[in-house]
């Protein structure tokens, strides 16, 4: 069967590294986009001369022009730039609307028929210009950030219980801001609620539970700034490329895999018309799904200000 062809949109350090992963994997043939010149074609030609290594038969190449991306059955944005220390994703939006502007406008002429993974932040509202600027369908447009913040607020639990990462279960929904919504209620190890775990181990002080909860939910809703303040020169790049090769896999293998997704709403979730977290069924026909539950009050209100806090960043979009 034909390999699909992937472009990807960005060649830093989250591009650069989902270009390996999809070489490693053959999940298709590669063209790694960049501005910058030589930086995509050394980048590309890097990665392909580790081809006879690593045993992959893929297509690996780099291009400055976005006529290179034509024929591209999904196309992945990471372009824009990323936080610096003390910045806020929202703080990137002047910088990163233009060039995804450019950027969609590309996609559009170049790979009409792509579905369209945005990874760019400030996550909500680059995903809701590309959409609008391509004018695909918004089931081939969404965006990567629940299923990354889910692994960190997972991986923060499971330091916490000293139990395997493999085995949690640990939602996170709403925009990609401080103000993301951990769905604690859900959150499990093999079935068996965290906050159950959590009392278990403080010998069923509920109050020492909850306060370790809201530690683990504050770190998960921080997590991409402290390893901002971390590196000081750039921002998590392993974490979030894994994160969209799990959903680049997801449509390209049509697996039907639920997963949070950055989605337009159309009334789920009472709330419409905006990209935001929630989960989706993921298959060859990009967003199949949008699966809506009931939230309870306290998450329903942690959901509303999230959206809210989206609304007043795509509402104010400086390139329409
Ligand atoms: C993060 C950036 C990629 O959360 O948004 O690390």
């Amino acid at each position: 069967m034909e390999k699909p062809r992937i472009a990807l949109i960005g060649g830093g350090q989250i591009g650069t590294t989902i270009a390996q992963l999809v070489a490693q994997q053959g999940l298709g043939h590669v063209v790694l986009y960049d501005v910058v010149t030589g930086l995509p074609q050394g980048k590309a030609l890097d990665l392909a001369e580790a081809a006879p290594v690593l045993g992959f038969d893929l297509q690996i190449s780099g291009t400055n022009d976005m006529a290179g991306i034509a024929g591209a059955d999904m196309v992945v944005v990471t372009a824009g730039i990323a936080r610096k220390p003390g910045m806020d994703r929202d703080d990137l939006i002047g910088v990163n609307a233009r060039i995804m502007a450019e950027v969609a406008r590309g996609i559009r002429y170049h790979a009409p028929n792509a579905i369209v993974l945005v990874i760019s932040n400030p996550l909500d509202a680059m995903v809701t210009l590309c959409q609008r600027l391509t004018g695909f369908h918004s089931r081939r447009v969404f965006g990567m950030a629940g299923v990354l913040d889910s692994a960190r607020f997972a991986s923060f639990i499971a330091w916490e219980l000293g139990v395997s990462v493999r085995d949690i279960h640990a939602p996170v929904l709403g925009g990609h801001g401080d103000t993301m919504v951990p769905i604690v209620r859900f959150a499990n190890v093999n079935g068996i609620p965290v906050m159950d775990l959590l009392l278990r181990k403080y010998a069923g002080d509920r109050q020492k539970a909850e306060d370790v909860m809201a530690a683990l939910v504050t770190r998960t809703q921080n997590a991409g700034g402290e390893v901002v303040e971390l590196l000081q020169t750039g921002s998590a790049f392993v974490s979030p490329a894994v994160s969209a090769v799990t959903m680049m896999e997801a449509v390209l293998k049509d697996q039907k895999r639920l997963l949070p997704t950055c989605a337009l709403l159309n009334g789920e979730f009472g709330v419409r018309g905006y990209y935001v977290g929630v989960p989706c069924i993921l298959g060859a026909g990009g967003v199949e799904q949008i699966v809506e539950f009931p939230l309870n009050e306290e998450e329903q209100q942690m959901f509303s200000n999230s959206v809210a806090a989206v609304r007043n960043l795509v509402d104010h979009l400086p390139v329409e």
